[in-house]
């Protein structure tokens, strides 16, 4: 008789990495007869894949695992064991301490150490537990399965790590000391998964690393090649229609990348460039290495070369020592630029990071009255973003059923939801559609005719082309 196949359930908390991340151990583990599930309730295994950049995500983990010790608490009472394993960046930080914290956490494993799961869970099988944190020697990428290999069918939209890590050390900042110093794939590797992504579905990829356009993975030519000959080699591959990538630098920003946004069709109209704040004073302090003025001539550039380019940016607002003057220039450099969407924090302080140790750090009210400025600010700008989009023609990638019957969402090119009446069959497929309606979170489109421009109305795409670009 052939053994009960186990279960695993896998929540994900941050960035994008770790979604990338959870669907690789996932692929690790269905070697070994894991399959996915999306409840813990039955889950034989449970996985935390967690977030250290602020406190608050951190502490999230040990709230979570309070509950799900209840849960392994009644299982053991009807003679099921589960297993509870930590993974990702708090894994790293805290290794031990989240042993000693929460008792019921069977495993503690860092995020370069995920081939070695197997062997992690067998420990815990022999010995109780296991930690798992150093900087292995090994690529774990070239020891984990192909990814989506254990599922059946692949996303429309996939993300794909291409670099890991950082070296930037700006000094509120944890990425650094959990995920090591930046680290680029090999080009033919990626290739290879982009043309795997391809042939499971994926019309669109996502580029990720910490620090993505430091990118510089060796080529199959020996040279060093960078984000934007990448870039230009997945342009290359049949079937896959667009491409994006995400988190930037605005010192790696360079011109070969710039002119990426102008030269290749493929590469979307967004740009998640973080600058944190837009007082010189504070971007100092921040380590960041640029000033206010050099993001500013950054932007201009980047819209030179593609002028309906949407930003996106990360805002820290109460870095210590961080005045009102200073956070008038934040505001001010926000209403400069213009953002078509923003994350915006309140500085946390992490420990080991050098801010952290500041004495002037800035009351939490103030930090909460900053914010709340801030939000309300980018929160108009995305809606004046979104609002200028009303009765305009896009191409939209139609990727999973929509929120009613017969309807679809999609994405357009910049990034934003929307909703269109269209048959399932047309998923994965990239559709022009005429907006009608603005919503909250999503835009509301009509299909028009690939061919005719018609959408059925009597209007066209050539009568709604005008003012095409934003
Ligand atoms: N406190 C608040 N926000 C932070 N970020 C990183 N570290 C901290 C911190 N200590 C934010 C930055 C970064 C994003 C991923 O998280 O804005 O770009
Ligand atoms: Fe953190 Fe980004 Fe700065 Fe690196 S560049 S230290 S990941 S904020």
């Amino acid at each position: 008789m052939s053994e009960a196949k186990k279960s695993l359930f896998i929540k994900t908390y941050g960035c994008q990495m770790n979604v990338y991340d959870s669907d690789r151990m996932a692929d690790v583990l269905a070697r070994d007869g894991y399959r996915r599930v999306d409840s813990a309730d039955q889950a034989d295994l449970i996985l935390l894949n967690t977030c250290h950049i602020r406190e608050k995500a951190a502490e999230k983990v040990y709230s979570e695992v309070g509950r799900l010790k209840k849960l392994k608490d009644a299982a053991a009472s009807e003679g099921r064991t589960v297993s509870i394993a930590v993974a990702g960046c708090v894994a790293q930080a805290e290794g031990e301490e989240i042993m000693a914290r929460a008792p019921a956490v069977d495993a503690v494993i860092g995020p370069q150490s995920y081939h070695r799961l197997p062997q992690v869970l067998e420990r815990v099988q022999r010995d109780g537990h296991a930690i798992e944190t150093e900087f292995p020697a090994e690529d774990k990428f070239d020891h984990m399965p192909a990814p989506g290999s254990a599922r059946p069918k692949g996303q429309i939209s996939a993300f794909l790590t291409v670099q890991e890590g950082c070296d930037k050390f700006c000094t509120f900042c944890v990425v650094p000391y959990t995920r090591g110093s930046e680290a680029s794939r090999p080009v033919d590797r990626i290739v290879e998964e982009a043309r795997g992504l391809v042939e499971r579905g994926a019309r669109e990829i996502m580029l990720l690393g910490q620090n993505v356009n430091a990118f510089h993975g060796s080529g199959p030519d020996g040279e060093d090649w960078s984000l934007a000959r990448l870039l230009a080699r997945l342009s290359e591959i049949d079937g896959l229609e667009r491409l994006r990538y995400t988190t930037s630098h605005p010192r790696d920003m360079r011109d070969d990348l710039i002119g990426a946004h102008r030269d290749l069709a493929k590469v979307m109209p967004y740009l998640h460039l973080p600058v944190q704040s837009g007082s010189d004073r504070i971007l100092k302090a921040m380590n960041r290495r640029h000033g206010r003025d050099d993001y500013l001539q950054l932007i201009d550039r980047l819209r030179a070369a593609r002028p309906d380019l949407a930003l996106s940016g990360d805002f820290i607002v109460g870095f210590p020592g961080e005045t009102d003057a200073d956070f008038a220039a934040t505001m001010e450099l926000i209403r400069t630029v213009g953002y078509a969407q923003a994350y915006s924090f309140k500085y946390s302080p992490r420990p080991g990071t050098p801010a952290a140790d500041r004495a002037d750090q800035v009351d939490e009210s103030v930090k909460s009255e900053r914010l709340a400025g801030l939000q309300t600010l980018l929160g108009d700008q995305q809606r004046a973003f979104n609002a200028q989009m009303q009765g305009r023609m896009m191409d939209v990638l139609l990727e999973k059923p929509g929120r009613e019957t017969g309807q679809l969402t999609g994405r357009s090119p910049w990034l934003q939801p929307v909703q269109v009446d269209a048959p399932a069959a047309l998923i994965g497929s990239i559709v022009p559609v005429r907006i009608d309606r603005i919503g909250a979170n999503s835009l509301f489109g009509t299909m028009l005719d690939p061919v005719s421009g018609d959408a059925g109305d009597g209007e066209t795409a050539a009568t709604l082309r005008p003012g095409a670009a934003a």
